[in-house]
Parts: structure tokens; C-alpha cells; sequence
């Protein structure tokens, strides 16, 4: 199986764990775009909360009724990818700069479901992807500087601005951050480096989703393979 058929079977076997009425947390990447067209083929009985403007715009565009993350109380249901599967599912994502709309759909949801093709699980995280970090677009420079005094102290490489391709400037979320990824190596101590990162200002959040996973779905040659905490 090619990487996407391994993300479509995911997105494919999450969908089955939709049923109608329920409200459901949409995530974002190419695994997620899986998931949102099977959910609509499954069931347009429901209520989506997108976690970025372009899951939204597919939603819509395949029928599904998209609300607000303020007109619900709880979400039932969230499934999106990841960028690294870690020990007890802790979690990489940010890849699409979405991360911190993705961390307030996942922080509201009753059950999160994470689904990815089978390069994802690592024994631990930061070696294939660097940690995303969205930062305040005002003296994003400085806050910068204080990012790179706490990779000092982690024993990592200092945060690059990300940029988009061309002359275009800074990659924008759709919250108007800007996103510094940080090629973190090793995380040896997630929740710590998290904590530390968390505690500047100037940072609104990064991309290390810790205690929030309560299931991953794998897709692998071998079929949907289940991982829980
Ligand atoms: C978006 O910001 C990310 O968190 C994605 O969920 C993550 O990058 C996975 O993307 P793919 O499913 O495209 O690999």
C-alpha cells in the first residue's frame, strides 16, 4: 500500500466510528481530508467543527453542516492526523500550522481518535519532524530569542521562522501567527519541554498534543491497526 492508501484506509475506518446526530471535531492534513470525505459519504447527520479554514471549505463543500466551536457545548468526536505517534500516543502535530485550532477542537472533545499512515509511531518523538511552535506575530523576533535560551536548555537547535515558498514571507496561520519549528532531535521529556515552551510570552501554543490521544488508527499493509494509550 502506498502512503495515501494507508491514510485513506484510516480516514476510512475512523468514518465507521461516526453515527448520526453526533458533533464532530474535523481535522486537518491530508489523512483528515480522508476521514471528512467518508464521514460524508457515511452519514450528513451531523454537526462538524473544523479545525482550520480549508477543513471547513471541504466540509462544506461536501454537504456537511459546519458550525462554531462556541455553538456546542462538547464535541463527541475528534479524529485528525499527527505528524509523530510517540509513547502513550503524545503526539507531533503542526505540520499545517493548524495546531492550535486543532488543540481547542481536541481539548473540547469527548474522545479523540488519531489516524495515520504507518511511518507515524516512533519510539520517540522529535526525530523526524520538527515541533511546531506558534508564536504572536508582534516581536515575533524576541519571543524567538526566548525560545532559543529554553533549546539551549533542552539541548536542541534553535527555531526557524517558517516561511512559505518564494518571496511570499512568513507562513500565517489562520489566526495570523506565525509558526517556528524546532528540530528537536530527541524529546526526552515532552511534557517538560511542552511546559517550558507553554510559559513564554509571545508563544500562544506548540504542536505537542500530550494526554489527549484515546485511540490511534494505523493504517498499515496489514490492515487498521488499533493503538491505545
Ligand atoms: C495540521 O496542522 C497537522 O497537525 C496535521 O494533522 C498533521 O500534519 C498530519 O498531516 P497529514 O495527515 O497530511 O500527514
Amino acid at each position: 500500500m502506498t502512503p495515501d492508501e494507508q491514510k485513506r484506509a484510516a480516514g476510512t475506518a475512523a468514518a465507521e466510528l461516526v453515527e448520526p446526530g453526533m458533533i464532530v471535531g474535523l481535522g486537518t492534513g491530508s489523512t483528515a481530508a480522508w476521514f471528512v470525505k467518508a464521514v460524508a459519504a457515511r452519514t450528513k447527520d451531523i454537526r462538524c467543527v473544523p479545525t482550520s479554514e480549508a477543513t471547513a471549505a471541504l466540509a462544506r463543500e461536501l454537504g456537511l453542516t459546519v458550525v462554531e466551536l462556541d455553538s456546542v457545548q462538547e464535541i463527541d468526536l475528534t479524529v485528525d492526523g499527527a505528524d509523530e505517534i510517540g509513547p502513550g500516543l503524545s503526539l507531533i502535530k503542526g505540520a499545517g500550522a493548524a495546531l492550535l485550532r486543532e488543540k481547542l477542537v481536541w481539548e473540547a472533545s469527548k474522545r479523540c481518535v488519531c489516524i495515520a499512515e504507518a511511518s507515524k509511531p516512533v519510539k520517540l518523538l522529535g526525530k523526524g519532524y520538527p515541533l511546531p511552535i506558534e508564536v504572536v506575530r508582534f516581536g515575533h523576533g524576541h519571543t524567538a530569542n526566548r525560545i532559543a535560551d529554553i533549546a539551549v536548555e533542552f539541548d536542541m537547535p534553535p527555531a526557524r521562522l517558517r516561511m512559505t515558498e518564494g518571496r511570499g514571507g512568513p507562513v500565517l496561520t489562520d489566526g495570523g501567527n506565525v509558526i517556528y519549528d524546532m528540530a528537536c532531535g530527541r524529546i526526552e521529556d515532552p511534557a517538560a519541554l511542552a511546559s517550558a515552551l507553554k510559559g513564554l510570552t509571545g508563544v500562544v501554543d506548540h504542536g505537542l498534543f500530550l494526554d489527549l490521544t484515546d485511540l490511534a488508527l494505523i493504517g498499515t499493509d496489514d490492515g487498521v491497526v488499533r493503538m491505545l494509550p
